[in-house]
């Protein structure tokens, strides 16, 4: 296997730079899922170009996402076990802002799972599920900024803001256009809802992983702080400070 084939560093580089890039396809993938595919269509982009630009960079997130949990597992300096990728809270390292990963895969899958069997599956079961798209985006910013260690890190809060800023954009347009009274309480609140995550998320990152002394605080083993392994390489550290 290739995670066989490359050493701990590598494998920590791997493991970040697949976490970003699945988030930014996440992102993408939310964004055509909000849009509506059917609003965003047009005569110059036909609706069937839009519905696979959708399915190929959610499967293209999910790619990338099998990449960062291979890595993640197979790097022997963060005691990470396939069981903490699937089941949420159970692992020790980074418990809470790992299980919050898990949670964010779990959602993905059932929503892949349902997209693939949507026939099969019936349209009120897929689009159930598919309401878990709107959770399942913010639970994976949120364990990207608590477990990873460039969330102190310029270019990869540019990232972040950037993503926030295309999903709260596109939430803005889908919850203002095409008004009928019957959705006025419905979009206010949903509304309501986007403003406190918003704060929230900020208010807590500003308290948490954007201050020093994260990495003791978010749960990691205390063997591990310090940074002394292998996979330590560059300005932040495995543990990310
Ligand atoms: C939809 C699901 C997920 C997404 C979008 C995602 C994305 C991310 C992102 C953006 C980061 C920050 C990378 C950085 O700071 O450079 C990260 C960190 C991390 N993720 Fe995930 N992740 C997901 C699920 C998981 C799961 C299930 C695991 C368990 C194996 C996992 C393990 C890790 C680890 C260990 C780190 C820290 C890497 C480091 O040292 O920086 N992630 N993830």
């Amino acid at each position: 296997m290739i995670v066989a084939a490359v050493n701990s560093k590598e494998l920590w580089y791997l493991t970040r730079g697949s976490g970003l890039m699945a988030l930014v396809l996440l992102t993408a993938s939310v964004v055509l899922g909000i849009s509506q595919i059917g609003r965003l269509s047009g005569p110059s982009m036909p609706r069937f170009v839009v519905a696979g630009l959708h399915r190929n960079v959610s499967l293209l997130a999910v790619v990338f996402l099998g990449i960062h949990i291979a890595t993640a597992v197979a790097d022997p300096f963060a005691p990470i076990s396939a069981v903490d990728s699937v089941v949420p809270f159970v692992g020790s390292y980074r418990p809470v802002w790992l299980g919050l990963g898990a949670l964010a895969t779990d959602l993905l899958l059932a929503l892949v799972i349902t997209s693939l069997l949507r026939y099969r599956v019936g349209y009120r079961t897929w689009r159930a599920v598919h309401w878990a798209a709107y959770a399942c985006w913010p639970i994976a910013l949120w364990h990207g900024l608590g477990t990873g260690s460039d969330s102190r890190v310029g270019w990869v809060q540019v990232i972040y803001v950037l993503c926030t800023a295309a999903v709260l954009v596109s939430l803005a347009w889908r919850l203002t256009t095409r008004w009928s009274a019957s959705d006025v309480a419905q979009r206010t609140l949903a509304a309501l809802g986007v403003a406190l995550v918003t704060v929230g998320l900020t208010a807590w990152a500003l308290q948490g992983p954007l201050r020093p002394g994260w990495a003791k605080r978010a749960g990691t083993p205390t063997n591990l702080l310090g940074g002394s392994s292998s996979s330590s390489s560059t300005s932040t550290t495995p543990t990310g400070g």
